[in-house]
């Protein structure tokens, strides 16, 4: 199977200038190298452009640079379709996390009941009347549920991306009033820290894994690399303490890749300016390689 890489050095959907350098910070860190070593044939295809827009917020929904955030998100979704349509698999690094909304654009059309797994310390489900911040990379699973402005939730022509049942949030320990309120009125599975460290991270994955396998015919794995303790990975714009830690989650992707059940995956919001010698850079591609069926022995 093959691997297609594509960058999204996307920093327009919060404030911290720099992850727009994560997709090379990635590659830096040997990516393509460690996915081949692997055995998989691996096919970078670059970066999409952003350009430099001007940085704008709307007066009327606080919303910060909405155009610009679709306009890349939509070139995001295209490449990530003729991935799609040529049956290999696309792995995304970003960029913030609103470049979550195009390669979920560009995927979700492929399957009937796409899974997603959210792993992050915040739940990126708000919208404009919700969002403290203005800020789009802490809304793109609401869009891509349907919710927030049409012009995230329309980007690919169709929505929403994926159902509420199918989505399963993990290491969420920054969730802001209106998205616990979505979380309850939906009911939508999250594994906060607190059940984390109950269950341990076994259980919660061998959980996820059965409860996407029951009604999902393909999961998309999105993979903020704040979901981590800024122990481990400080090149983030927003860290949070308490995160999970890196055995943890080299377990959760060993554990995906056992399962294959992903049929996607991106890593997002490393900010090399935020980083210690790309510490958080090369955790990405750690994860990667554990996530693509690496092992000790
Ligand atoms: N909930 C906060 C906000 O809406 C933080 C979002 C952080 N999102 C992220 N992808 N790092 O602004
Ligand atoms: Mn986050
Ligand atoms: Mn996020
Ligand atoms: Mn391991």
């Amino acid at each position: 199977k093959r691997i297609s890489i594509v960058g999204a050095p996307m920093d327009l959907g919060q404030l911290r200038r720099g992850v727009d350098m994560g997709p090379s910070a990635i590659r830096y860190a040997g990516v393509i190298e460690r996915l081949e070593q692997i055995g998989y044939e691996v096919h970078d295809m670059g970066d999409i452009q952003i350009g430099r827009p001007k940085l704008v917020t709307d007066p009327k929904t606080g919303l910060r640079n909405l155009e610009a955030v679709v306009t890349a998100n939509k070139k995001l979704a295209e490449k990530v379709d003729n991935i799609m349509r040529r049956g290999d698999f696309p792995l995304v690094l970003g960029g913030d996390h609103s470049i979550a909304i195009g390669t979920l654009a560009g995927v979700s059309k492929y399957f009937n009941s796409l899974g997603v797994i959210w792993y992050d310390a915040h739940g990126d489900l708000n919208t404009a009347e919700t969002s403290p911040s203005g800020n789009i990379h802490g809304m793109p699973l609401a869009a891509s549920l349907g919710l927030g402005e049409n012009e995230l939730t329309e980007i690919g022509g169709y929505f929403p991306k994926v159902k509420f049942e199918n989505i399963v949030i993990i290491g969420a320990r920054a969730l802001d009033p209106g998205e616990k309120q979505l979380i309850k009125e939906k009911g939508i599975k999250v594994y906060t820290m607190h059940e984390i460290d109950r269950l341990g991270m076994t259980r919660v994955m061998e959980e996820t894994i059965s409860y996407l396998k029951e009604r999902t015919d393909g999961v998309h794995l999105s993979l903020d690399l704040d979901a981590l303790d800024p122990l481990f990975a400080p090149g983030v714009g927003t860290p949070v303490v308490g995160g999970i830690d890196y055995r943890e989650s080299n377990l959760a992707m060993e554990m995906l890749a056992e399962a294959e059940i992903i049929t996607s995956a991106e890593f997002v919001e490393v900010n090399p300016i935020l980083d210690e010698r790309n510490k958080t850079g090369i955790l990405a591609v750690d994860l990667m390689g554990a996530l693509f069926g690496e092992r000790l022995l």
